[in-house]
């Protein structure tokens, strides 16, 4: 080793908001800069570490690269605190009050985690949420990255959250919901107010949440680039109004297929859970239960890790999908239905077709899952990572959005990818029955063919020479540059 750390690699450090959907895709990331040789310093809230590290298989998995590491900080939220449904709106709050001053201090007492074996931290690649990242590395003469893990057109939306307000798209009063929206460029023809982006919904703009996220995302531009985990055919024309504004931009998506690309083009051992990083723990049970199910036979119902539902919602969904007579398997995770444990009470009439069609875990191995041969479909949140990963397993989507980016992802499923249906605003047990049988049968071949498309042009995307592969080569040159 030198001694004046000339030969040792780029070191950055990796700073994902406390939430799973955050940390899943940030540690592909991280795994993926790994794979390319650079050191990766990854700070998680201490929460989240105890909780990966006795959940997921991710010590193991990072134990083959030397220059990886977890540091752990506190997310300002006591042990106790409810992280999903209403509990979820404290994240951020906590983490700019208590978390940020904690990062300040880390870095400057470690001397920006330089050890023996590395070098200091030259570039940060901070979640896009995290305007204090950005001051301490311009403060600092380091680089600073932002990595905003939703899609590009969730993003877009929310940076134009001025334009909207102005234009009086904003507020959403409620009889106007089915206006369309004009002031988001590239959206035009099929937005409307419905599917902007959930904080878009807060009636009181002075709300502490709306406030955060439009003075939070306007601040992109400060940063030295901007990364985005979509890809250009899923999401090109709004990519390039961003350019605009963020012109140093690598769209890198979809992640979780990318990782699983450049590993096996190295030829180190992956499966389709490789890159799993699950809080909870996963039921893999339920594949067993999917090897007896008939080809394409099961709708995948699952609403993410923040979402939680009251008990009338769980019946309606739930009356929907017996009464459909498809089979499911349903992921109710155990801190997602607002009161009681709705699973010990299910009703009479519902128990038999239950026992009979479905399956259900408290969390699963959803890449697995989606790939399965026996599921052919998937009741989702529209979360940004079940969204890409249903279209890299080339699974059409029923979207039930609960908030934030997924509104408008579930209009892009079904308005522009045409790819699925957008169940949004709606949970009747009819309307349910009605959309799975139209998702898993009746309109079923229209979507087939339109998400093969797309599942071969993510893999486009992520393979030698492609959008995304060539962005991520671009991606690790601009970090390598940051440390000479
Ligand atoms: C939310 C957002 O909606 C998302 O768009 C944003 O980028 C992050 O915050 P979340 O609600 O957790 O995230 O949804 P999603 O983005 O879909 O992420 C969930 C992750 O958990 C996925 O990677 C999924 O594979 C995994 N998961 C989910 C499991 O591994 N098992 C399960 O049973 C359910």
């Amino acid at each position: 080793m030198d001694s004046d750390g000339v030969n040792l690699a780029p070191h950055v450090l990796i700073f994902p908001v406390p939430i799973q959907g955050h940390v899943n895709t940030m540690l592909r990331l991280a795994e993926l800069l790994c794979l390319s040789g650079l050191d990766v310093t990854f700070l998680i809230s201490e929460f989240n570490h105890n909780r990966l590290l006795k959940h997921s298989t991710v010590a193991s998995r990072f134990a083959k690269y030397p220059g990886f590491r977890f540091q752990t900080v506190s997310d300002g939220l006591p042990d106790d605190h409810p992280r999903a449904g209403e509990g979820f709106v404290d994240i951020l709050p906590a983490l700019l009050r208590v978390t940020a001053p904690l990062f300040k201090k880390m870095m400057t007492e470690t001397n920006f985690f330089a050890s023996a074996s590395q070098r200091p931290v030259s570039c940060i690649i901070a979640d896009g949420v995290m305007n204090f990242a950005i001051d301490f590395a311009i403060e600092n003469g380091i680089s600073i990255l932002y990595f905003r893990t939703t899609s590009s057109a969730s993003f877009w939306a929310c940076f134009r959250m001025t334009e909207l307000t102005e234009a009086g798209e904003l507020p959403i009063k409620g009889e106007g919901m089915d206006l369309p929206v004009k002031s988001v460029p590239a959206m035009e023809d099929f937005l409307r107010r419905r599917d902007l982006p959930g904080y878009c919904r807060i009636n009181d703009l002075n709300d502490i949440t709306h406030q955060i996220l439009k003075r939070e995302t306007l601040q992109t531009t400060r940063a030295h680039g901007l990364i985005l985990n979509t890809f250009e055919d899923l999401e090109g024309p709004v990519l390039s109004q961003i350019r605009k504004h963020c012109p140093r931009l690598y769209a890198i998506g979809p992640n979780h297929y990318h990782l699983q690309t450049r590993m096996e083009a190295k030829h180190t051992e992956t499966t389709t859970s490789g890159a799993s990083a699950s809080f909870w723990e996963e039921d893999r049970k339920c594949l067993v239960w999917l090897d007896s199910q008939p080809e394409k036979s099961v709708i995948y119902v699952s609403f993410g890790s923040i979402t939680v539902v009251t008990r009338d919602q769980l019946l309606e969904l739930w009356y929907g999908l017996v009464n459909s007579g498809q089979r499911f398997l349903w992921v109710i995770r155990p801190d997602s239905i607002m009161g009681k444990d709705g699973k010990s009470e299910i009703p009479a009439e519902l128990e038999a077709g239950t026992r009979e069609k479905g399956y259900m875990v408290g969390w699963a191995p959803q890449q697995e899952v989606l790939n399965h041969p026996a599921v052919g479909g998937f009741l989702t949140h529209s979360g940004w990572n079940s969204t890409l990963e249903s279209i890299v397993a080339g699974v059409p989507m029923l979207c039930w959005p609960y908030f934030a980016d997924q509104f408008i992802n579930s209009r892009f499923v079904s308005e522009v990818w045409k790819i699925g249906l957008d169940m949004k605003d709606t949970c009747d047990r009819l309307i349910v029955e009605k959309m799975v049988r139209d998702l898993m049968d009746v309109r079923r071949e229209e979507f087939l063919p339109r998400i093969d498309r797309m599942r071969n042009l993510a893999k486009k995307a992520v393979s030698e020479g492609g959008s995304s592969y060539n962005d991520f080569e671009d991606l690790v040159d601009f970090i390598r540059s940051t440390a000479v």
